[in-house]
């Protein structure tokens, strides 16, 4: 087993605990809208079957620039960087929570990954504004309401073969964004994937 493939397993293996982290964030969400602080302590994170189908997709495609919305404790950052890492790429992801942005600096260099991964402490309204980088791959997996202001905020830099994996589309949140996307199919070519989970896009010909 290679280092990454050790610090992932330790990683989902945690992340198995979750509920337990989860449960607090969900109570205070019967009295207001829940907020990504409530879940401070807690993975949320995309699964291996995906992790591994994220791999492929930017190796076969050959994508280098790679960029995150939602770095949690950085599960999916190191199944993207591991791919730019053969690709000849480069990962930026992005973390409003500071204490969850610095758990996955350690765990992204525990896995030897660090020249790989940039994370942009911050709201990714804020801290991907004004890229000036082509982004060949978006994985979407933040706050769901701001999926769609972000691919709108984004979208100038799309190429016609870029690809976006937005995650949890059979969330609540993911609506507006889902709805918009496949309200424009003259624009955008869609699919779900595992099993609805989520949704690739392209940009149709
Ligand atoms: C579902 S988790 C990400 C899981 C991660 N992609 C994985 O698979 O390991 C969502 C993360 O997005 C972060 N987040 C929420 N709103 C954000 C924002 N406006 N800007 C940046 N990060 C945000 C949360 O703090 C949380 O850690």
């Amino acid at each position: 087993m290679n280092q990454v493939e050790q610090v992932l397993n330790h990683l989902h293996e945690d992340a198995k605990k979750d509920y337990m982290r989860i449960g607090t964030g969900v109570v205070k969400s019967i009295f207001r809208p829940i907020q990504p602080k409530d879940f401070a302590n807690a993975y949320l994170p995309i699964s291996r079957q995906q992790g591994e189908a994220l791999k492929q997709l930017i190796i076969q495609n050959n994508f280098k620039n790679v960029v995150e919305f939602g770095t949690s404790f950085g599960i999916s950052t190191i199944y993207l960087a591991d791919a730019v890492k053969q690709t000849g790429g480069k990962v930026i992801t992005t973390e409003l929570i500071d204490t969850k942005a610095k758990v996955a600096e350690q765990n992204i260099a525990k896995a030897g990954l660090e020249e790989y991964v940039e994370i942009r402490l911050g709201d990714a309204m804020d801290t991907l504004k004004g890229e000036t980088q082509t982004i060949d791959f978006l994985f979407l997996d933040g706050w769901k309401d701001l999926y769609l202001p972000l691919f709108k905020m984004l979208e100038p830099y799309f190429h016609k073969n870029t690809l976006i994996y937005a995650d949890n589309m059979d969330m609540a949140g993911t609506k507006i964004y889902g709805d918009y996307i496949l309200g424009k199919d003259e624009l955008y070519a869609s699919e779900f994937v595992h099993g609805g989970k989520a949704m690739l896009t392209a940009l149709a010909a």
